[in-house]
Formats: C-alpha cells, sequence, structure tokens
C-alpha cells in the first residue's frame, strides 16, 4: 500500500503579513526548485490564509487551517466555519490540536463533531492526538492514544479525507522527542485502533504522521519509521531552510 509522505507546518499563532508572506514565497521557491516525492501543508493562522493562498500559487503545496467550529454558520462569534475555509482555499485544516484539548478544554467529542463537518464540506482533516508526561511516565501513552481515536476520529473518516498526527505533548516546543523504538511503537498500535474502528484497508492507507520537535537532525529517522507517514511540524516550518530540510530527509 502507498502512502504518501506529508510534510506540514503549523505555524500557531506566529506571523505578521510582512514574515508570512516572505516565509511562504521562500519555502514555495524551495519546492518549485527541488524534485519531492513528499507532499506539503502549509497551515498559517486563519489572519494569514487568504495572503498565504496566493504566495502557494502555482507549487504543490496545500493550504490548511489550524482549527473549525461544527456549524455551517450563525451566531458563533469569533469562530471559523469549514466554508469559510474552503472559500479561502483551504484544503486541510487541523482539529484537536493538544494546545486547543488543553487551553480550550476540547474533548473528543467535540473534534469528532469538527471532524464531520469539515469531511462534509470537503475539507480535509489532521486529527491530532497524543499523551501527557504524567501519562507516559505511568505506562499510560497506549491507552490514551488509543481512545482518543475512538473519540475523535468520526465513523465517515477515510484515507483521503483524514490524516492523524501523533503528538507526544511533552515533545512539542521541548527539543525532546521518544526514542525511535517508541514513536513506532505508538503509530503501530494507532494504526491497529484506526484498523478495529475504520477497518484495516482503510487504517493500511490512512498516513499517521509525527510531530513534537521535528528537525532536520532527527527527520531522516523519523520519517524511515515503517508506520511513520510524515510530519507535522511547529517551530522548524517558521524557518524555510529547515521546513525543506525535512521534507529532504522523506524517504524516497
Ligand atoms: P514543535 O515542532 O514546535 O515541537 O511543534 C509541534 C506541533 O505542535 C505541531 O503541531
Amino acid at each position: 500500500m502507498v502512502r504518501k509522505t506529508l510534510i506540514a507546518g503549523n505555524w500557531k499563532m506566529n506571523c505578521l503579513t510582512q514574515e508570512g508572506t516572505q516565509l511562504a514565497k521562500e519555502i514555495a521557491a524551495k519546492v518549485k526548485a527541488e524534485k519531492f516525492d513528499c507532499e506539503f501543508l502549509i497551515c498559517p493562522p486563519f489572519t494569514l490564509l487568504a495572503t498565504i493562498k496566493k504566495c502557494l500559487r502555482g507549487t504543490k503545496i496545500a493550504l490548511g487551517a489550524q482549527d473549525v467550529h461544527f456549524a455551517e454558520k450563525g451566531a458563533h462569534t469569533g469562530d471559523i466555519s469549514p466554508l469559510m475555509l474552503t472559500d479561502l482555499g483551504c484544503k486541510y485544516t487541523i482539529i484537536g490540536h493538544s494546545e486547543r484539548r488543553v487551553d480550550h478544554q476540547e474533548s473528543n467529542e467535540l473534534i469528532n463533531q469538527k471532524a464531520v463537518a469539515a469531511h462534509k464540506a470537503g475539507l480535509n482533516t489532521v486529527i491530532c492526538i497524543g499523551e501527557t508526561l504524567e501519562e507516559r511516565e505511568n505506562g499510560r501513552t497506549i491507552q490514551v492514544c488509543q481512545n482518543e481515536i475512538f473519540g475523535s476520529v468520526p465513523d465517515d473518516a477515510t484515507a483521503k479525507n483524514t490524516v492523524i498526527a501523533y503528538e507526544p505533548i511533552w515533545a512539542i516546543g521541548t527539543g525532546k522527542t521518544p526514542t525511535v523504538a517508541d514513536v513506532q511503537e505508538v503509530h503501530s498500535a494507532v494504526r491497529k485502533a484506526l484498523a478495529k474502528k475504520l477497518g484495516k484497508s482503510t487504517a493500511d492507507k490512512m498516513r499517521i504522521l509525527y510531530g513534537g520537535s521535528v528537525k532536520p537532525s532527527n527527520a531522516k529517522e523519523l520519517l524511515a519509521l515503517p508506520d511513520v507517514d510524515g510530519a507535522l511540524i511547529g517551530g522548524a516550518s517558521l524557518k524555510a531552510d529547515d521546513f525543506i530540510a525535512i521534507a529532504q530527509n522523506a524517504p524516497k
């Protein structure tokens, strides 16, 4: 089965217009200048989606958002609907990032609802899961991740409309990463949970990204793991050279 590597950048709450434009243009130029086997995705903040879309014109880099509301429209002050994102040219949205699960108390049920709404509007989702340090230290990593898969991934998920991102919370922005053996163990367990929920054929085709302190120096060993199908990159996606260097380490 072929799972095309996805190299995704989550810019989080970073970049004003000038900085974001420059970063996207640099990445676009580098992606155009070289032959890559992988797919690319950039998820800037909502405020820059329209601007960055223009910078990515003529490239194969997809545009994504970092969150979405589950309602089609209406009285939801400050929220953004799935159709608003497709209207801006988004192909993807991240859902259930730990920074939203923790900072905004987002539950598996809410994330599931958001995913259903996004898929209905034609958006692909990157659904994030991952354990806290305490959960890891208590040996609960696999159980936590499998529970998040069962709760957050909707029944309508397919290998086309859904990508999973395993991001251990303690590895985000810390420079720490699990061992490659630990990453492979979790990804394989996540795929088993997906098989139980969606069937083996879908699970075998669904991409599972690793996220958490991915950088050029550790990208090769992480991306080479059998159940790692790409990376969701925070800090290193804000430097064009680093983002591209990670992609250059994708398996051919
Ligand atoms: P860092 O790459 O900065 O650790 O962030 C990972 C992340 O949270 C991507 O969604």
